[in-house]
Parts: structure tokens; sequence; C-alpha cells
């Protein structure tokens, strides 16, 4: 893999374009709360989270932010912050609360609520099918890991679509299938907590297929100009030494299992051959069925990137502990399928609280490589932000968060954004991951990656410098220094 660089400074000051989206991202889990509230079901993390030892302090997503009682005063903070767009997810086990059988009316009623809302604010609705909550009843009928699950999903779609096709500007399938698959099967640090390799894939597979059948039932669904995308936690991996040619293969085992095992079939209609080679002693790869390849290379308007850091790898000499935890920088050997002979080695920083290296340029090389790879579809960076360690001040009656370590991370990102867009990458638009402090998964609420802050004791919401710093972006779409 090549590893394109922004090749101009940052200027001083950089334009967005017109029609250029800003806007935040969140998901049903880590902010809604009501957790068996209206006809909701549990899901898998529902499951995970109570689970002792599972996630940090014990935390739940049971209150979250309390989005779910708070939704009119979170679209007023939306329409504050002058948002051109907002990316929510929708919790499966609220609409089917077994993932199955016919649709839970208060569920789909509160999405409506929410669409109609933001649209009454001028706020374009992004909705994404799946951020990880699968009801736990299909996780006890085999998950991911079963084929039937992807036909759950489609018919999950097809009510979804039904209800709100009519409101919604983008839609995107799956959230980061891969750590649906590969952090919920082979590391097990997600929900459901499995680590069996061959059940990874499976679960890869199903998600690809769980993608295809629901662009198939949305299709006919939704309003003719609604456009299509997937969200994509897409790797940036880099070989330790880029002339030895033991870490050039380690990084293409990880573009294999990390990013071709989804681009593959998503965006070409097949898996690559090096990632069925590098997996051949694990699986035949026969839960692929004739006709699966069809039914999930179906046409798309976007690809959504997830961007946070990057990664570095070196061929394991199989020294050192097995311990991964997050997916994103460790310094031991990988968990993942075909890539147990590598190594992933810590970069250097400097860090977000999450232990992630910040590198922009990063998100410059994946934005440049999706446009190149696939120049007919456009591009959403559907998230990017940073989880800092924030102090809160009182200044008179007003609690002041002064985030600068979060601005200059945005700023930095959205510089690349820019430039990409200047290379010729059809980037449309930026959704900064999160609109508020939320359950950030297996580090529960301790991890905070809000522009807007949440005190989880008494769920008041405060705007943090980054929050209006990113508002007099969005009116000025002018990037300054
Ligand atoms: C991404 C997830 C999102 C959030 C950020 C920090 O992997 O999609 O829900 O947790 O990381």
């Amino acid at each position: 893999m090549t590893t394109p660089q922004p090749h101009t400074q940052q200027t001083a000051t950089a334009v967005f374009p017109d029609g250029f989206l800003f806007g935040t991202a969140t998901a049903a889990y880590q902010i809604e709360g009501a957790a068996r509230e209206d006809g909701r079901g549990p899901s898998i993390w529902d499951t995970f989270s109570h689970t002792p030892g599972k996630v940090a302090r014990g935390d739940t997503g049971d209150i979250a932010c309390d989005h779910y009682h708070r939704l009119e005063d979170d679209l007023d903070l939306m329409a504050q912050l002058g948002m051109d767009s907002y990316r929510f997810s929708i919790a499966w086990p609220r609409i089917q609360a077994t993932g199955r059988g016919p649709a839970n009316q208060a569920g789909l009623d509160f999405y409506a609520r929410l669409v109609d809302g933001l649209r009454r604010r001028g706020i374009r609705p992004v909705a994404t099918l799946y951020h990880w909550d699968l009801p736990q009843a299909l996780q006890d009928a085999g998950g991911w890991g079963a084929r039937d699950t992807a036909f759950a999903f489609a018919d999950y779609a097809a009510i979804v679509g039904e209800a709100l096709g009519d409101r919604v500007d983008v839609w995107t399938t799956l959230n980061e299938p891969w750590c649906s698959a590969f952090l919920g099967h082979a590391s097990g640090v997600h929900a459901p907590g499995v680590t069996e390799p061959v059940t990874a894939l499976r679960a890869a597979h199903h998600l690809n297929l769980a993608h295809g059948l629901a662009l198939q039932a949305l299709r006919d669904r939704v309003r003719a100009d609604a456009r299509f995308s997937v969200s994509l936690n897409l790797h940036v991996v880099r070989p330790d030494r880029p002339d030895d040619a033991g870490d050039l293969e380690a990084a293409r085992r990880i573009d294999a299992v990390g990013n071709r095992v989804f681009t593959g079939p998503m965006l070409a209609g097949a898996y690559p051959g090096d990632l069925l080679a590098d997996t051949a002693s694990i699986t035949d790869w026969s839960f692929v069925r004739d006709g699966d390849l069809a039914d999930i290379f179906q046409p798309l308007d976007a690809i959504g990137i997830n961007y946070y850091s990057t990664s570095r790898v070196r061929r394991w000499d199989g020294s050192g502990s097995n311990n991964h935890s997050a997916g994103h920088n460790v310094s031991t050997a990988s968990p993942w399928p075909g890539a147990e002979s590598v190594q992933f080695l810590t970069q250097p920083g400097p860090y977000t609280e999450m232990g992630w290296n910040i590198d922009p340029s990063g998100l410059y090389e994946l934005l440049m490589r999706m446009h190149r790879e696939n120049p007919e579809l456009s591009l959403l960076v559907t998230e990017n932000g940073a989880a800092f360690a924030d102090d809160v001040s009182t200044e008179g009656e007003t609690r002041r968060v002064h985030d600068t370590a979060r601005i200059d991370y945005l700023r930095r990102h959205l510089a690349v954004v820019q430039q990409a867009i200047a290379d010729g990458a059809d980037v449309r638009g930026y959704y900064a991951w999160s609109l508020l402090d939320n359950f950030e998964w297996a580090y529960g609420y301790e991890k905070r990656f809000g522009l807007v802050r949440v005190d989880f004791d008494t769920l008041e919401r405060t705007a943090k410098d980054s929050a209006l710093w990113y508002a007099r972006l969005a009116q000025t779409r002018t990037l300054t220094d």
C-alpha cells in the first residue's frame, strides 16, 4: 500500500464547499437510556454491560444521557449549535423487541419524533440501522454467527424504511461491522464477548449479507432521492519498517482482515483472494453461499469513514504476550484470524485519553484511498473526534469546559478533510463524534468524547468550548488557524 500525504501545507484559511454538511454523530445505546421502556427488548449490550467485569466500573447504558426523555432539549441544543446534519442510530430492539415479528409502534414513534424534530430545525437526518445493539433473542439463536440474522435484519430494515423512508436523507446500514465481527467474536472485548476466530469470520460474512439485503429492502421503500452508505472504521496500517518484507506482509494481512473483508464484497463483489488464503486453516468459507456476493454488492452512494488513529505493525516473532484490548493500538500479537503472526506496536504520540495516537495524515490517506478506489462514490466522515479528560470551571453563573486539546484535534482533522477535497476527493460532510459525552462501550462513562459535557449525576448538558468552536465553523464554513 502506498501512503499518500497531504502535499501542500495547510493554508491559513480554508473554506469548505457550499453544501458541505457539518454534523455530529451518536449511537442509540450510548445515549438513549430508557432501556426497558415502551416495549424495548434487551440487546447484547444490555447483557454484556450487566455482566460483571465486562465494562469499566460496571457502567451500563440503562440511563446513559437519558436522551430518550430529553429529546426535545437535545434537538434544541443541535439547533443552537447550528448543525446542518445529525447522524444517529436506531435501536433494533426498540423496533422489534426480539429482533423478529411486528413492529413496536412506540419505538417507531420515538424515531419519527426525532426525525421530524430534526427536519423542523433544518437539520438533515442520517440514520444508521445498526450500531451494535443486536436484540438478545437473536444472539440466543446464534447472533451474527447465524445466517438467519442477516435475513432478520432485512425485515427490520423494511419496517424502518416503510416508517421513516419519506424523511431520512441518508441511510447507513451498519456502523463499523469490523467491531461487531472482530471485537465481538475474536478478541471478545465487545458484546457478545465471543472469542472464536471462525465465528468472527462467519459474523463478518453475515454482516456483509445483512448490509446488502438491507439495501435491497430499503430501496423500494424510501424516497427516490435518499442516499445509501455504510460506515467503516478502515484501518490505516503502517509497516514498522517499510523495507522489511515481513512487516509489509503484516500490514497486508491487517488490510485484508481489517478493511478488504468488507470493502471487497460491498464495493467490488468478491472476498479478496489473499484473505481466503490467510484464513484457510481456520475455515473454507463454505458459509458463503451461491448468490450471496450478488446480494451484498449493491449500489451505494457514499462511503462513511470513521477515523480516530493509525496502527503500526510488524511480523511477530512469538515473544511477548497476546493480550489485545481495544482494537486500536497495542503492543502485542494480534487475535485477528489469519493475522496471528502480526504484532501491533505502540504508536508514537501524542495520544488522546483513549491512548490512541493523534495522526490526521491517516484520515487524509483513507479519504484519498477510498476516492482513488471508488471514484464514483462520495465520502462522508461519519465519525471523528477525541476523548480528553475535561476540566469544568465555574465562571460567574456559567460552567465552562476549556477543551483546547479537542479543538486542536478537530481543527487538524478538518484541515486534512479540506485538503482531500482540494485534491479531488468528493467529501460531502463531517460528523464529529460525539454530540454528547456518552457510554463509551467497554470504557463506560469515563472517556468523554462529547462536544457537549454531560454531568452523569444530574444529566445536565454544558456546551464545551469545542462545541462553540464547531458551531462557529458550521456558520462561517471557514477553518482558520
Ligand atoms: C467508534 C464507535 C463509536 C464510538 C467511537 C469512539 O468505534 O463507532 O460508537 O465509541 O468509536
